[in-house]
């Protein structure tokens, strides 16, 4: 070969080698960028943000306070506008309040489906289920929280009653059925919520014998709607929300 057909050679050679370089790179970055219809294939993200905090959204908004940790369990713990997360699921107790102005004016949409559900499959059974106490305010949980602290149950209140700002009826996806008495967890509609709330995403939040880990004593009618995976993977375990996540439900006063 000549030495300037060679060099042509080399050229060519370093052109192409650095084209196949450049190609390999974007197909690379184009396959790890992460992609919406990936999530729903994998069932990972869901539809399920209504009680979730959707992370794609909010982080890439950056508009608010937003910190992050783990759990015990290795759970992470966000804290968006006031607002915990851990595993994207809100979460509210003593340990994790929600801020004065967080104010869904009522019940979450998809908890109040479901909970149409569940009350049908319930009369289908001969079981009548009605909503108490659903969406609850700051301002109305905290005259609940005065009411008590000042009746003759002043010095177990914090075993039934929430402080404002802690109590799960703020987020909207709580609600108490029936009776709020611990005898429902012995009538026939308490036993079949037991039994059979998961089905639809709720949860005993409060079982019995699980004070220690919740900060509240039982209470048979207050469910709380986390979805139907999470429901019944508590259901199963029979480990109350803070077991499974690893965290505490203490006042820090
Ligand atoms: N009874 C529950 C703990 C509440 O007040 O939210
Ligand atoms: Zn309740």
């Amino acid at each position: 070969m000549k030495r300037s057909k060679r060099k042509k050679f080399a050229v060519t050679a370093v052109f192409i080698g650095s084209l196949s370089v450049i190609v390999a790179f974007l197909l690379v970055s184009f396959l790890n960028v992460p992609r919406k219809s990936d999530d729903s294939e994998t069932g990972d993200s869901t539809a399920d943000n209504y009680y979730a905090h959707d992370t794609e959204g909010t982080d890439s908004q950056n508009d608010g306070e937003h910190s992050e940790n783990v759990t015990s369990k290795g759970y992470s713990i966000k804290k968006i506008d006031g607002v915990t997360y851990i595993d994207n699921i809100m979460i509210v107790n003593k340990e994790y309040p929600l801020p004065e102005s967080y104010d869904p004016k009522d019940l979450n949409p998809d908890a109040a489906g479901a909970f149409e559900e569940m009350k049908n499959a319930a009369a289908s059974e001969g079981v009548k289920l009605w909503i108490q106490s659903g969406y609850r305010s700051y301002d109305r949980q905290k005259e609940l929280y005065e009411q008590s602290i000042n009746s003759p149950d002043a010095n177990v209140t914090d075993s039934l009653i929430a402080r404002p700002g802690y109590s799960e009826h703020q987020t909207g996806l709580s609600m108490d059925i029936n009776s709020v008495t611990k005898l429902m967890g012995e009538w026939k509609e308490g036993i079949w919520l037991r039994d059979n709330c998961y089905k639809y995403g709720f949860i005993i939040r409060y079982p019995e014998d699980k004070e220690k880990f919740t900060g509240y004593s039982y209470e048979p009618w207050h469910i709380r709607f986390v979805g139907r995976d999470l429901a019944k993977k508590l259901h199963d375990s029979g480990e109350c929300l803070e077991e499974y996540l690893g965290i505490n439900s203490e006042y820090s006063e």
